[in-house]
């Protein structure tokens, strides 16, 4: 089957280590199964695995790709929940498993016609998305959802800034933080994404780094450098930021004495359980909310979405067809 394949990483230059080549078909072993992707999504991580960050080298050639919606052996419309990893051995929640793995980290990923998962990893499919739209959850989506719901405990009512509006996390933030009721603004470099935003249902959309209207009790953070101070600055004593990238940087300057002497909190999260997914796939169907897609393309045209994610031209997630 055609795949796309992780097989060098360059920092510099991440696109030229991902090659469409033909790989042999998975077999289940016991308690997995085999689903047909009908959808996968892109997410930077698939980017930093190709740029050797975070990815040992030695765990290539590897299938990349996190995101998948498809069907499954008995012919259900499933979508995979992306984190594989044993519960008991993280206390409870697979994400704090020290052995955990993201799809195309250990085990051959999404970016092909069929992926082997284990079966607890599957669960249905929304009726109410399409398969492209349901392929945006797993990673982004879910993401956001721990973020906001699991960490910040956010609160109908709270004011909410989403850093760096157009990215997948970002644009999950935005509708999620919405259809639970709270006020959202949020920050793009560029005019266009802060007009989507606005459409998307925040209330305010800034210029990186501008002042808000007031200050919020939950930051979303996956920016990083280039918006670290700001989110800071931003927020109320007592709240909270919390950290799931740093898309432009790992190393701002930490503002301990702010973050003391306001009594900030500052979390670290990444994905979500198996529990965090079920609650998200409930939530986008009662609420009617719709992942945003910047655009559909066939797996043999993956590189330009890649492309266009490394040069910051995305509002929403890339989907791609396996044929
Ligand atoms: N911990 C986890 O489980 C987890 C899960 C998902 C993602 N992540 C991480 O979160 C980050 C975003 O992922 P994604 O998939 O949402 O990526 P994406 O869709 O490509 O979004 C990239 C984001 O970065 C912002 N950005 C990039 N460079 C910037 C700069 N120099 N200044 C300001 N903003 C900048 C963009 O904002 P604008 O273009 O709107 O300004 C946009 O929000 C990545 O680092 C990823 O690895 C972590």
């Amino acid at each position: 089957m055609l795949a796309a394949v992780a097989v060098r990483q360059d920092p510099r230059d991440p696109l030229s280590g991902l090659e469409l080549r033909e790989v042999p078909k998975p077999k289940a072993p016991p308690g997995w199964a085999v689903v047909r992707i009908v959808a996968a999504a892109l997410n930077y991580h698939d980017l930093w695995t190709l740029r050797g960050v975070g990815h040992p080298a030695d765990r290539l050639p590897i299938v990349l790709g996190c995101d998948a919606a498809g069907i499954d052996e008995d012919g259900n419309e499933v979508v995979v929940h992306p984190v594989i990893g044993d519960p008991a051995a993280g206390g409870g929640d697979e994400t704090l498993d020290p052995g955990r793995a993201l799809l195309s980290e250990r085990h051959d990923g999404t970016f092909a016609e069929l992926v082997c998962v284990p079966r607890r990893n599957l669960l249905p499919k929304p009726a109410s998305l399409s398969f492209e739209e349901a392929a945006c959850l797993p990673v982004a989506w879910l993401t956001a959802y721990r973020m906001l719901f699991t960490q910040a405990r956010l609160r109908p009512g709270d004011r909410v800034l989403v850093q760096g509006a157009g990215g997948g996390v970002a644009t999950a933030a935005i509708a999620l933080a919405r259809g639970a009721g709270a006020a959202v603004y949020v920050t793009s470099r560029s005019e266009a994404k802060r007009a989507a935003a606005l459409e998307m249902g925040a209330q305010v959309a800034v210029e990186c780094g501008a002042r808000l209207p007031e200050k919020v009790e939950v930051v979303v953070e996956t920016v990083g450098e280039a918006t670290w101070e700001h989110s800071l600055k931003s927020l109320r004593p007592g709240g909270t930021v919390v950290v799931a990238g740093a898309t432009s940087g790992l190393n701002p300057p930490a503002d301990l004495s702010r973050i003391f002497y306001l009594q900030q909190r500052v979390l670290g999260s990444t994905g979500g359980t198996r529990e965090e997914f079920v609650r998200l796939l409930r939530f986008v169907e009662n609420a009617g909310i719709r992942p945003r897609i910047d655009r559909v393309l066939p797996l043999t045209e993956i590189h330009s979405g890649f492309r266009a994610m490394l040069d910051g031209e995305l509002t929403g997630k890339v989907v791609v067809h396996p044929h």
